[in-house]
């Protein structure tokens, strides 16, 4: 049986007849740089994450991007961020001349921990970027409270979280602004990179505005030095027309990550420690991915058993920023983020898509378990 990590096609296939009519309606107007579907799209996104200002970007990275250029931020500032998170969120920050200064994350959750932020707060130190990964919010409360306390933004990396909520409170809404991105294996994924970035105040809505367009409003007169940031219109089609299903997708990623859970413990794989599961600690988690952390020593062979097995697999990240060649120049070693090192080496994401049978979640767990109860291991 044949498990890939994600089967785009099948959900293609599923609303096949209304992404393609909502993409026509834009190759027919033959509206392609913003225009009515794209503005359709921001107003939809607010609807559903009850969040009065969404400005469609290009891309999840260039909305963290245009996020911090909002803030000018730039050299001299510090920002803070986890190094346990995917390369744009860290790549943004030094793009604009800033220093990232990581904090470890918690293990249970794999997100920033909070009791070790304030530590690394400076006089330097302009904002935080929480990352709220696989799906999970980072522990927005405590963050927000240092963030008053000391007066900072904070941009929230919500790229693999639409739809993670705290009570009726979505991603991205808790912090100066939010930053999604609309690539494909998301849980909202475009024909191709797009993205969107949320606000809360109509300046810094309006000064966003004018960064996507290189910085002009009116059109050629550029008081900013923006870019082209702008949400692709047919990208907005394909997000339009995929939006009404997401929390039914959601919801069977959900239900996924319960049979899987339940699955693994029957399995006898947490009583006899061959695999833990991450906590499900902060608020709606939507899964984006479903991550199990083995015994040292043996992801990279169950990864390889579960690839002989039909079962597509993936890291999540094998290196961690303060770890990454161009990242050198920061000055941190090996030994500095413990809990982000032992993630980077012992965790592995399994399919979660919404589509899978449960068949699939089976020979999953099954292929697990006949590599663990090997006598060698
Ligand atoms: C945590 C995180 N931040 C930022 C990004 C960047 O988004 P994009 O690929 O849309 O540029 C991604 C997704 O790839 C991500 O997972």
């Amino acid at each position: 049986m044949k498990v890939p990590l994600l089967d785009l096609i099948t959900q293609y296939q599923s609303i096949k007849a209304e992404i393609d009519r909502k993409v026509l309606e834009v190759l027919e107007s033959q509206y392609f740089i913003l225009g009515p579907v794209v503005s359709e799209c921001e107003s939809l996104l607010s609807q559903y994450i009850h969040h009065e200002y969404c400005l469609g970007i290009s891309s999840g990275t260039d909305a963290l991007l245009i996020a911090m250029m909002a803030e000018d931020i730039g050299p001299g500032d510090e920002i803070i961020t986890s190094p346990y998170t995917f390369f744009a969120t860290g790549g943004c920050i030094a793009r604009l001349g800033a220093t990232p200064v990581f904090v470890d994350i918690d293990p249970g959750s794999f997100n920033i921990d909070p009791s070790r932020i304030e530590e690394k707060i400076t006089t330097k130190t302009r904002a935080i970027v929480p990352v709220h990964l696989y799906g999970q919010l980072a522990d927005m409360e405590a963050i927000m409270k240092i963030a008053q306390k000391h007066n900072l933004i904070v941009i929230e990396d919500a790229a693999q979280a639409l739809g993670a909520r705290i009570g009726s409170r979505h991603a991205g809404t808790f912090g100066h602004y939010g930053c999604f991105s609309f690539f494909p294996s998301k849980n909202l994924g475009g024909a191709g990179d797009g993205g969107f970035v949320t606000t809360h105040s109509s300046e810094r809505f309006e000064k966003l505005k004018k960064l996507r367009v290189h910085g002009s409003a009116p059109k050629y007169f550029h008081s900013l030095i923006g870019g082209n940031f702008r949400l692709d219109a047919i990208q907005a089609a394909v997000i339009c027309a995929k939006l009404p299903y997401l929390d039914g997708w959601i919801n069977a990623r959900r239900a996924n990550a319960g049979h899987y859970r339940s699955l693994i413990r029957e399995a006898g794989l947490l009583d006899r420690g061959q695999l833990t599961l991450p906590d499900e600690v902060c608020g709606f988690h939507s899964y984006n991915q479903f991550v199990i952390v083995t015994q040292p020593g043996h992801r990279d062979p169950l990864r390889k058993a579960l690839t002989d097995a039909g079962v597509g697999t993936e890291i999540y990240y094998p290196v961690p920023l303060h770890l990454q060649e161009c990242f050198q120049y920061l000055g941190y070693k090996t030994g500095d983020f413990p809990l982000s090192e032992f993630s980077s080496t012992h965790s592995l994401a399994i399919p979660i898509y919404p589509e899978l049978t449960d068949q699939q979640k089976i020979h999953v767990v099954e292929h697990i378990a006949r590599y663990f109860n090997q006598p060698s291991n």
